[in-house]
């Protein structure tokens, strides 16, 4: 029997992905137990009064690098104090990254990261990156895929010199992620000409952060994106492009989806409300606390990235959420290209996404359901276990004002890091209750968090059309993924 009490939410608009509902939705034991008009409580009940508000599923957050040691140094935020974060802003999950150094076993690198990962305040689940080449990655993915509930594979196109994935390991990889089932993914720079420019700048005696974008062009992202694309066309694997930060890489996703090829795009709420004019602030402390890659972008392609969103070219929002504090940016005081690359927002994607995206009427709330929990759900098969509010479903909710506000800062923020990049900004529209599993974690600026609360998330293989499309055979069958889109 569980001592967990049930949770009766009343009077609230339940929002899908699919559709909006007057519904009471009752909890019990950590699942969805009942969606109805006028539910009773059973005994004992906890009653939420969500009168004039949204009954959303709890945000997914596919992509954050909690505990991350990176660049010489570690992130702030750690697994308890990262998901901790995203709870008091309505994201009951996270996908993180292992990231194995080149030579590393995958499978030393996945329970290191496991074991970081057992204080977890939220649910978590792990993308496994590829930084090098050999039998046994290959065997290693095999086993993560198989055993440890692994179906995504992070390539990272850039970090010369460091964890760069070169296209010999895309191939396999790739290749390998089709065999298995799993998703390739890709953060698509072109790490070589990264370099070459960022030594360009600093002959030229540009030095400070200004020279950061300078040295990642978008132009830089779209090679890559279509690097990445092409080679996925070639083996007829899906693939999902990470943090999406211009045009021009948007414009390939774009292109290729038109051509009917499974690429999936994702952007971070940075990117879609923070200009590059940041990277030229006489305050180094504040244009360092911008560093991250891509960079911040020019405010054109933060139209082209919600012009994707709407459209349905790009799929998924995330945060990369990597938090660095002044001291470790400082690392880069003289020199740009030693600034610890990463900017938090956990906390603040769902108020920054609803107040840019559904207050201006960019988004209706269901689309903004689909692309900050169901589709990150359906495409790393999750769903609908995640992402969805219904019966059988993991009671992970959040209940949304849309009428609060609230002014985003480091001064208030839950998150350790001492900034936050949306510094400032009023928005309206906030988390007032947050559930995890049934439980209450986050109650109108109340965060009721204790170590080690959340689960580790499997996520099972793609199957029966990946087989086919690895035997070459039945191309033109929607795959699973493409259902699950569609559903
Ligand atoms: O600057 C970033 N994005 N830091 C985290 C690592 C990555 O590239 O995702
Ligand atoms: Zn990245
Ligand atoms: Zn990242």
């Amino acid at each position: 029997m569980s001592s967990l009490p049930p949770v009766l939410i009343r009077g609230g608009t339940v929002v899908n992905a699919d559709r909006e509902q007057r519904a009471d939705v009752l909890c019990v034991d950590g699942l969805i137990a009942a969606i109805g008009e006028n539910l009773e409580a059973p005994p004992g009940a906890s009653v939420i009064d969500a009168g004039g508000q949204y009954v959303m599923p709890g945000g997914i957050d596919p992509h954050t690098h909690m505990q991350l040691p990176f660049m010489g140094t570690v992130t702030q935020d750690d697994f308890f104090t990262g998901t901790a974060a995203g709870l008091a802003g309505g994201t009951t999950s996270i996908i993180d990254f292992v990231i194995p150094d080149p030579k590393q076993p995958l499978m030393d690198a996945y329970r290191t990261w496991r074991g970081w990962a057992e204080k977890a305040a939220a649910d978590y689940s792990f993308h496994v990156a590829i930084t090098w080449w050999s039998d046994s990655v290959h065997a290693d993915m095999g086993t993560l895929v198989r055993d440890e509930g692994v179906n995504s594979f992070k390539h990272f196109m850039t970090y010369k010199n460091a964890i760069m994935a070169d296209d010999e390991t895309l191939v396999n990889s790739f290749k390998r992620s089709l065999e298995l089932g799993a998703m390739p993914t890709v953060h698509a720079e072109n790490g070589e000409l990264v370099f070459l420019l960022q030594q360009e700048m600093k002959a030229k005696g540009i030095t400070g952060p200004e020279a950061h974008p300078l040295s990642r062009p978008p132009a830089v992202e779209a090679e890559a994106a279509q690097r990445a694309i092409a080679i996925a066309d070639v083996l007829n694997v899906p693939i999902y492009v990470v943090h999406v930060s211009c045009a021009e890489a948007a414009e390939a996703i774009a292109r290729a989806r038109a051509r009917g090829q499974r690429v999936y795009g994702e952007v971070l709420a940075g990117h879609l409300v923070i200009d590059d004019s940041v990277y030229r602030d006489p305050d180094f402390n504040f244009a360092a606390a911008h560093v991250m890659s891509p960079p911040f972008r020019a405010p054109e392609h933060q139209a082209a990235l919600w012009r994707g969103l709407q459209a349905g070219h790009l799929h998924t929002t995330a945060t990369d959420h990597c938090t660095f504090c002044a001291a470790q940016k400082a690392a880069g005081k003289l020199d740009f290209s030693k600034i610890p690359n990463g900017c938090g927002g956990v906390e603040e994607r769902l108020s920054v996404v609803w107040d840019a995206g559904v207050n201006t009427g960019k988004l209706t709330p269901s689309e903004f359901v689909a692309i900050t929990s169901a589709n990150t759900a359906k495409l790393f098969n999750i769903y609908p276990r995640k992402g969805c509010v219904a019966v059988g479903a993991d009671a992970d909710l959040v209940v949304w004002d849309p009428a609060a506000t609230k002014t985003l800062s480091a001064a208030t923020q839950f998150s350790k890091n001492d900034f936050n990049i949306f510094e400032g900004r009023t928005v309206t529209g906030v988390a007032s209750h947050t559930l995890s599993h049934g439980r209450l974690a986050y109650v109108q600026g109340d965060l009721r968090v204790e170590l080690g609360q959340g689960q580790y998330v499997k996520r099972p293989a793609f199957g029966p059309v990946f087989d086919a499309l690895s035997r070459k055979a039945a191309l033109s069958a929607p795959s699973s993924v493409h259902r699950a889109m569609a559903a």
